[in-house]
Order: structure tokens, then C-alpha cells, then sequence
């Protein structure tokens, strides 16, 4: 019995000494992931075709992001926005978090660095999210009073795609 549950764990847990990440998984999760095989933990992320419209100093208008956001560890690919109707799905008083089209993925912009956040196995009892940031570097063109945006810039990332790991595995903030 004992040997056999070391065995398993073992098998389980090999493939993550090898993975990329760089957080710590905590016991509780490592059970998860023991005693459910669709529970894969995220590893990394891309972000593609990064686009930010800000305002200019003065403006009522909001800031405007989109982009593509895969996950190839978790397999999951989806878009996100944020707009003049979006809210934040976080709990009031932390910084502002916006929810992609799949709401597995969550994202923080904080001038100029962009925090995603991605559920950990949300299928099961878990209320880990893994988390990254990158700090992007823009290329801008101003947009003017009389275009749709309205006054204000409009940003490409110079990198595009962007990749990064997830370097936190925390509880999901209440
Ligand atoms: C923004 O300002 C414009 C012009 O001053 C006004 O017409 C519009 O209602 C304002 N929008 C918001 C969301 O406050
Ligand atoms: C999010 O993506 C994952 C992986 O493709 C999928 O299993 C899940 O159902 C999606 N969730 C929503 C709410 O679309
Ligand atoms: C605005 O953002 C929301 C999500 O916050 C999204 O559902 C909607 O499609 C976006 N609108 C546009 C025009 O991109
Ligand atoms: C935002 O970034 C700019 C440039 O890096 C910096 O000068 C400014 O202090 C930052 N603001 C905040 C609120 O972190
Ligand atoms: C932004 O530029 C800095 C300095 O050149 C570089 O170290 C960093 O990797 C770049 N980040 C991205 C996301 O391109
Ligand atoms: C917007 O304003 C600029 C500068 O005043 C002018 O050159 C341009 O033709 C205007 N564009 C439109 C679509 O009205």
C-alpha cells in the first residue's frame, strides 16, 4: 500500500520537476493532481497581438486592451478586452481584475505590466491561481480627437508573441 501510493506519486510528480514554472506546488494540490488526471497545472502562457488605446490626460474615455492569451500547458486559448464596460471581477479594494472570454483567465494592467492569472484546475476543489507578469515594451502612434478612439495613443507591443511562465501558485484572493 505505502509503496504503492510513492510509486504514484512519483509518476506524478516527474513531469513537474522537469516543467518550467517557477512556483512551488503546495501538498494540497499536489493531491489534486494526484487523484485527478485532467488536473494539469499551468506551466506558461503567450500573449499575442497585444493592443492598448489610452486616453489622452483629460479624457473621459477608459483604456482599451485586447489581446490573445494561450496557455499550451492547460491547453486553453482565448481573447481578452478590456473596455469602457467591463468590471472588475476581483474582490473590492485589490487592484482591478478583468476576466478574459474563458474566465479560467484573469488579467491585471498596471502601467505597463501586464498580470495574467489562470485557475488552477478549476474543475476541481482547488482555489489555487498561478500568476506572471511581463513588463511590455510599446511601439505608439497617436490617435486624434476626431478618429473613433478619440484623442489619445494607440499601442503594439514591440514582441509579439510574448511568452512568459507563471512564477506564483497562491489562493485565490477572497
Ligand atoms: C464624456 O465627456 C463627453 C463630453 O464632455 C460627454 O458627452 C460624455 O457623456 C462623457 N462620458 C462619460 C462616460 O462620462
Ligand atoms: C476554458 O478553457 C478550458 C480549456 O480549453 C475549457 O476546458 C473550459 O471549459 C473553458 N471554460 C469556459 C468557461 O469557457
Ligand atoms: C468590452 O469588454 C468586454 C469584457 O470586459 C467584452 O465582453 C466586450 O466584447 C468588449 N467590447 C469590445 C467592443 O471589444
Ligand atoms: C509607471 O511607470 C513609469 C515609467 O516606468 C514611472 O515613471 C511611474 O512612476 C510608474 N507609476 C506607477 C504608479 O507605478
Ligand atoms: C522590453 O525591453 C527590455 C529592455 O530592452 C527587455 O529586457 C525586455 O525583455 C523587453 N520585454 C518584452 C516583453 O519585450
Ligand atoms: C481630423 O482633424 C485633423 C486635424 O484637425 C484633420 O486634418 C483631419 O482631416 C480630420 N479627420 C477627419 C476624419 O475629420
Amino acid at each position: 500500500m505505502l509503496i504503492l501510493s510513492l510509486v504514484s506519486a512519483l509518476a506524478v510528480s516527474l513531469p513537474f520537476a522537469a516543467a518550467k514554472p517557477a512556483y512551488k506546488i503546495p501538498a494540497i494540490m499536489s493531491k489534486l493532481v494526484q487523484e485527478d488526471d485532467t488536473c494539469i497545472m499551468p506551466e506558461g502562457f503567450r500573449i499575442q497581438k497585444f493592443r492598448i488605446w489610452s486616453p489622452q490626460a483629460g479624457s473621459n474615455r477608459s483604456v482599451n486592451i485586447n489581446f490573445e492569451y494561450t496557455d499550451d500547458s492547460t491547453s486553453i486559448n482565448t481573447c481578452c478586452h478590456l473596455n469602457q464596460s467591463s468590471a472588475s471581477v476581483g474582490p473590492p479594494g485589490l487592484t482591478p481584475r478583468y476576466a478574459c472570454n474563458n474566465d479560467t483567465v484573469q488579467f491585471i494592467w498596471q502601467n505597463g505590466t501586464m498580470t495574467v492569472v489562470e485557475k488552477a484546475c478549476p474543475q476541481t476543489s482547488s482555489h489555487f491561481e498561478a500568476a506572471g507578469s511581463v513588463t511590455l515594451n510599446l511601439t505608439c502612434t497617436n490617435t486624434l480627437f476626431n478618429s473613433t478612439a478619440g484623442a489619445g495613443s494607440s499601442c503594439v507591443s514591440t514582441k509579439d508573441p510574448i511568452e512568459a511562465i507563471f512564477t506564483s501558485l497562491e489562493p485565490t484572493p477572497q
